[in-house]
């Protein structure tokens, strides 16, 4: 008897996602299995950094493994076992599939400058994963999804000023929008002051957080401060936003500092650029605050009246090697042109 085959699915997609820049931080875990994190954090997703990622599923059989190519070279080791485990997750949830894939990726900003890129990263691993194996899941799901890879990916499944809700389990702990880019188009001027690779991962420093006696008093401080920054943002209003995200920042890398072993990312060309906002704001009432990731290189968040004169600066300041610039952005997209 003739038996309709099951159509196979559409096997390869390609997206596009925006990193994010995070006003209060996600820092700590509550459980490193699923990445759940001590609490909310709020980002902008950002229009000018992103990945973009085709991943093709192997519905023949072919690949004996998953082969993994990141801004052209072969990913191996651990790079290649994040990515790995990341599409076990998508294999397991898409019904225990056995296809391996083929995954190519590209970041528009240089993996070298210290920019985070995990955060599209698996943001755009998440959409083409899923997209390519027609899974119907809505952003909300791979929100969730992506908090798997990397905690800070929840956030950039959406555009503009989104946060990351600290749930309960791994179907709570996912990310929403509060407003879309339009709304605000703050910007984010990144001073890169050193480009060599960070000593301790963002992914191993989370959990130890705990380890530092700062870590609850900074858990304890943000419900208000979560607060101060929603409402900044719903009023456009950045000299109240600017100082809480500036304080958020410091009492985070208080907490890597003060962790067991300690952290520290920052090298002289951070303080020289802290400096020098403060500096600027102080004495020529340019409306620029800062904010630092888990690395020694220092976003400055302004309007766009003071971009230009923000740049000029920076310029002329000694440990600034280079900038990277970025308004809000959209959330991840599919691209019809596949990257394979
Ligand atoms: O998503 P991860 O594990 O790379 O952690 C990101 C941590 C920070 O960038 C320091 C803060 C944040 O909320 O983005």
């Amino acid at each position: 008897m003739y038996r309709a085959r099951t159509p196979e699915p559409q096997s390869i997609a390609t997206a596009r996602a925006g990193s994010n820049i995070a006003f209060i931080k996600y820092w700590g875990v509550a459980d490193p299995r699923i990445n759940l994190p001590l609490n909310n954090s709020i980002s902008m997703t950002l229009a000018d950094l992103h990945t973009t990622t085709t991943v093709e599923w192997d519905t023949a059989g072919r690949l004996s493994s998953d082969q993994i190519t990141i801004d052209g070279e072969t990913a191996t080791g651990k790079k290649a076992e994040r990515v790995t485990e990341h599409l076990n997750l998508i294999r397991h949830l898409a019904g225990d599939r056995r296809y391996r894939a083929r995954v190519v990726s590209r970041n528009n900003f240089p993996m070298a400058s210290g920019i985070a890129s995990s955060a599209s990263a698996f943001a755009a691993l998440t959409v083409a994963a899923c997209a390519a194996l027609e899974l119907p899941f809505d952003r909300t799901r791979m929100s969730g999804i992506a908090r798997r890879g990397s905690g800070s990916a929840s956030r950039s499944l959406f555009g503009g000023y989104v946060e990351w809700e600290q749930g309960r389990d791994d179907a709570t702990s996912v990310a929403r929008q509060i407003y879309p880019a339009e709304y605000w188009t703050l910007r984010d001027i990144v001073a890169v002051v050193s480009t060599a690779e960070k000593p301790v991962s963002s992914q191993n420093g989370h959990s130890m957080a705990i380890t530092s006696p700062f870590n609850s008093a900074r858990v304890d401080s943000l419900y208000g401060m979560l607060q101060d920054v929603r409402n900044a943002i719903t009023m456009r209003d950045l000299p109240r936003l600017g100082p809480v995200l500036e304080q958020d920042a410091l009492a985070m890398h208080g907490v890597m500092m003060t962790s067991r072993p300690s952290l520290l990312y920052w090298q002289p060309g951070t303080l020289e650029v802290i400096h020098a906002v403060r500096r600027w704001r102080e004495e020529d009432g340019l409306q620029v605050y800062f904010t630092i990731d888990a690395g020694p290189n220092v976003h400055l968040i302004c309007e766009p009246t003071f971009e230009v004169e923000i740049l000029k600066r920076l310029q002329k300041l000694g440990s600034v090697r280079s900038v990277i610039t970025s308004g809000p952005g959209d959330g991840p997209q599919l691209l019809d042109k596949h990257l394979v």
